[in-house]
């Protein structure tokens, strides 16, 4: 298994791939590798010669220097699992902070023509950023052919492909289904944190969400949220930080349900000292 620590080395690397007209797909990651990461590399091992996996923990998207801090760091066992997927056809970039931001770790300011203002961009200042400034970065160095991103990260997604179009960067972003558990939780590297009370509370996410897309069927957004927020309320271990309906495109919250629009549900919640995202199709 090639694993480069620099971007030169890569570089060179990669040139040497491009001549020989090899496709590249990509997959950014943060580490802590999980099956949801392997959906995203096995889909794009299908469809290119080569995939790059980056195994990067950015300094500049958090708002929590705890959370930074205490994010999983486990590159010698997501190489192993790498390596159990394809040792010939993955190639692995880990940089240190360095390699990524010289001595100068700060983020560019983007705008996403205003997706970056909903949600997570309100929740958590700054982060939408520091994604921008590391994928542009990564897309740079990487050069892919195709990239490939979750929908667990539904925001982070539509801000990428905002991202490629503002500056006309030469790559195909694909977004890819949720990875859950058996028992419904969205696949994330920070589900590894949870204590085990947490993490048996935790599919309560997802429950929830189901049955709020059943209830918006019949009832306004607000009154969707209301209950939302009231089965929240009566939960003792999880702790809801935001439920929103959005418009699925402009991501705004709706306000008047119309019926040719696509909407999504959108929820954050702590859980202990651990914070989970998720989102569903609502139509
Ligand atoms: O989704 C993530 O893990 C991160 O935001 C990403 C895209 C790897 C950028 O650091």
């Amino acid at each position: 298994m090639n694993v480069f620590k620099n971007k030169i080395d890569l570089n060179l690397y990669i040139d040497t791939l491009k001549s020989q007209n090899r496709t590249l797909g990509f997959v950014a990651t943060m580490g802590a590798l999980h099956q949801g990461h392997a959906s995203l590399i096995n889909l794009g091992l299908n469809q290119n010669d080569v995939v790059v996996v980056s195994v990067f923990v950015n300094p500049t998207q958090f708002d929590n220097e705890e959370d930074l801090v205490k994010y999983p760091r486990t590159l010698e066992s997501d190489v192993n699992l790498l390596a159990m997927i394809s040792e010939e056809k993955i190639i692995v970039y880990a940089p240190s902070v360095e390699d990524i931001y010289g001595t100068n770790i700060v983020s560019t300011s983007f705008s996403y023509d205003g997706l970056e203002h909903e949600m997570e961009g309100r929740f958590r200042a700054g982060h939408f950023d520091g994604v921008g400034t590391i994928v542009k970065r990564l897309f740079e160095i990487i050069r892919p052919d195709k990239a490939y991103f979750g929908e667990k990260d539904f925001q982070q997604l539509m801000i990428i492909k905002k991202l490629v179009e503002k500056y006309n960067i030469p790559v195909e972003v694909i977004g890819c289904e949720i990875y859950r558990a058996k028992d419904g939780l969205a696949m994330s590297s920070r589900n590894s944190r949870l204590k085990p009370a947490y993490r048996k509370a935790a599919p309560f996410i997802f429950k929830t969400l189901n049955t709020a897309k059943e209830k918006f069927g019949t009832n306004s957004a607000t009154k969707v949220s209301e209950w939302v927020t009231n089965q929240f309320a009566k939960n003792d271990i999880l702790e809801l930080e935001y439920f929103i309906i959005a418009n699925s495109s402009t991501l705004k919250t709706v306000k008047r349900k119309i019926n040719q629009k696509s909407y999504r549900a959108f929820i954050a919640v702590y859980a202990d000292d651990i914070r989970l995202i998720d989102n569903i199709a609502l139509n």
